[in-house]
Parts: structure tokens; C-alpha cells; sequence
């Protein structure tokens, strides 16, 4: 039984400071639960506002892709530096040391692979999810394909709905159909689809006019880094993403298929957090490199 005899009447009531009423640091995100923004913490930084995430989900559509053979050795030993995994189940559970106490964006989709029709996903259980610690969960929207557009749509809508119901973030991954331009427009409007629907963190790549794009997508907008660039015109990719509003990125194959995958992450970290110039940022890859 407790102690019931030194019940001690409270004296630091703190009369003289009023509770804080400050709002959350994340854009549009203030209205969430708390659970959310806790996990949404985990994978911003605090100071710079911005995230790079590592994504190596790449071979739930490609197999093992060039990069990507061995998670245990092209992965693994990254994961230290970067802000948030974003990963398939099966590559966090067979090659991610789970005392790796980094957040996870576990994705949450998976149907299709680049042989077929791309796009016809299905979600997987929101169990998974929970099992896997995930701080966020992420879903591919996809606008403009008459076959795909609603399935895509429809999924990242259950999503939310799962991800509301226990406070899991859900990031829209967004994609346009192989048709349509890969401009601000069409990025643009996948981009406010994820919103409008609930997402509490939008990727999409960068493009002409991106400043609208993040401007117009009241949440956190990070980008893909895309097809493997020279590492200075990645940097540029981050550092023009990051002028336009950008809250970060979510970068795969410019750092895991990099000559030097530490030292580009440590790069793109300079940039995104550290407000390094491109030119600052590749020299920082070039002394870590060598
Ligand atoms: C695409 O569906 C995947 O979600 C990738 O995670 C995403 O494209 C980011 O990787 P990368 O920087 O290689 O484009």
C-alpha cells in the first residue's frame, strides 16, 4: 500500500508563468494529436525544422537494385546518421538491427513491381505498422492514370484513417501518370491530393516553380532525391529544394548509390540543417570522402 502518512501539499504552482500556448513547428500540423506530433518530432529536427530521411524502399518495385543488394551492408551502417528510415517491412526486419532506435517511415503499400501495371497497391495491416515502431507510414498517391488514380487515392484515404486512429503520421509519396508532365503542376496537385486527404507529410520531387508547390501544400513537403546525380548537383537539388520551402528530403539513390554513402549523407545533412551552399556541401563530401 502507498504511503498515506507525508502527503505533502504542493508549493512550485509556478503562479508567475503562464502555461505556454505555443503552437507545434511543423506547418499545418498544429490542430494534431499528441501522439502524432510526438512522432512527428522524431523524425524533424527541432532547430532547422527539416528531416533527411534515408529511403531504401526501392526493391518492393525494383528487387535489388544497384545500391540496394545487401541492406546489412549498403544500408545498415548509415542509419546512424540519418533522421528517419523510410523502408518495406521485410528489409527492416531482416537487415536492421532493432536496437537501431532510429524513427521508422515504414511503407505501407505493395501490390506491384515494375514488370506490370505499377500503382494497383494494396495496404498491408496497420498491425505491421505498430509492430514495427513505425513513427510514420508511407503510401504512394498517384494522379492521372484512369486505371490507378482511385485505388491510390482510396488506400492513402484508409491510411489516414488508420493512422489518425493511433497517431501514426502518414506521408504521401506522390506520383504522376507516365503521360503527364513531371512539372509543378501536375507534382503540385498530387501534392495538395495527399493534403486535402490527410497526410501529414508530402514527397514529391523537385521541379521549376517548386516554390509554389510547397506554398500551395499546407504540410511538410520533402523531396526525393530521384535518378543518381554528380554529388554536387544533388547538394544543389537539396539546397534549391530547401530555398523554395522544402522541410527536408527523402533521398535514396544519391547517397546509397554515391562513391561515398557516409560522407554524402553527412553532406545533405550540412545542407538541409546546416543552411550549406552546395558548393560548401561538396566540399564537406570531398574532405569525408577522401
Ligand atoms: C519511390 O517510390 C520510393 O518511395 C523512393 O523512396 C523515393 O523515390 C526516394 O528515393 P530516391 O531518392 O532514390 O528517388
Amino acid at each position: 500500500m502507498a504511503d498515506t502518512d507525508d502527503i505533502r501539499d504542493g508549493k512550485s504552482f509556478g503562479l508567475d508563468t503562464p502555461a505556454s500556448t505555443e503552437g507545434f513547428y511543423l506547418k499545418g500540423l498544429n490542430n494534431t494529436d499528441w501522439g502524432l506530433k510526438n512522432r512527428l518530432s522524431r523524425i524533424f529536427n527541432k532547430k532547422s525544422g527539416n528531416t533527411v530521411m534515408l529511403a531504401f524502399d526501392h526493391g518492393f518495385l525494383m528487387g535489388p537494385t544497384s545500391g540496394l543488394e545487401r541492406i546489412d551492408l549498403n544500408i545498415a551502417p548509415l542509419a546512424e546518421e540519418a533522421d528517419c528510415l523510410m523502408g518495406t517491412r521485410g528489409m527492416l526486419r531482416s537487415s536492421i538491427p532493432a536496437t537501431c532506435t532510429k524513427p521508422v517511415c515504414l511503407r505501407t503499400d505493395t501490390g506491384t513491381t515494375i514488370l506490370t501495371e505499377m500503382n494497383n497497391n494494396v495496404l498491408i495491416s496497420e498491425i505491421e505498422a505498430i509492430n514495427m515502431n513505425a513513427s510514420a507510414m508511407a503510401a504512394m498517391l498517384s494522379v492521372g492514370e484512369k486505371e490507378t488514380e482511385h485505388i491510390t487515392i482510396a488506400n492513402f484515404s484508409r491510411l489516414v484513417d488508420i493512422g489518425m486512429k493511433y497517431g501514426i503520421p502518414v506521408m504521401g509519396v506522390t506520383a504522376v501518370g507516365k503521360d503527364m508532365a513531371r512539372d509543378a503542376r501536375y507534382f503540385g496537385m498530387a501534392s495538395r491530393v495527399c493534403a486535402e486527404n490527410g497526410a501529414s507529410i508530402v514527397k514529391t520531387y523537385y521541379t521549376e516553380g517548386f516554390e509554389k508547390v510547397v506554398a500551395a501544400c499546407p504540410v511538410p513537403v520533402v523531396i526525393a532525391g530521384g535518378k543518381k546525380l554528380p554529388e554536387l548537383e544533388a547538394l544543389e537539388l537539396c539546397y534549391n529544394a530547401i530555398q523554395c520551402g522544402a522541410s527536408g528530403v527523402d533521398m535514396g539513390r544519391n547517397v546509397f548509390q554515391s562513391e561515398a554513402p557516409l560522407a554524402m549523407m553527412k553532406a545533405v545533412k550540412g545542407v538541409v540543417h546546416d543552411g550549406l551552399k552546395p558548393a560548401e556541401g561538396f566540399d564537406l563530401f570531398e574532405t569525408l570522402s577522401k
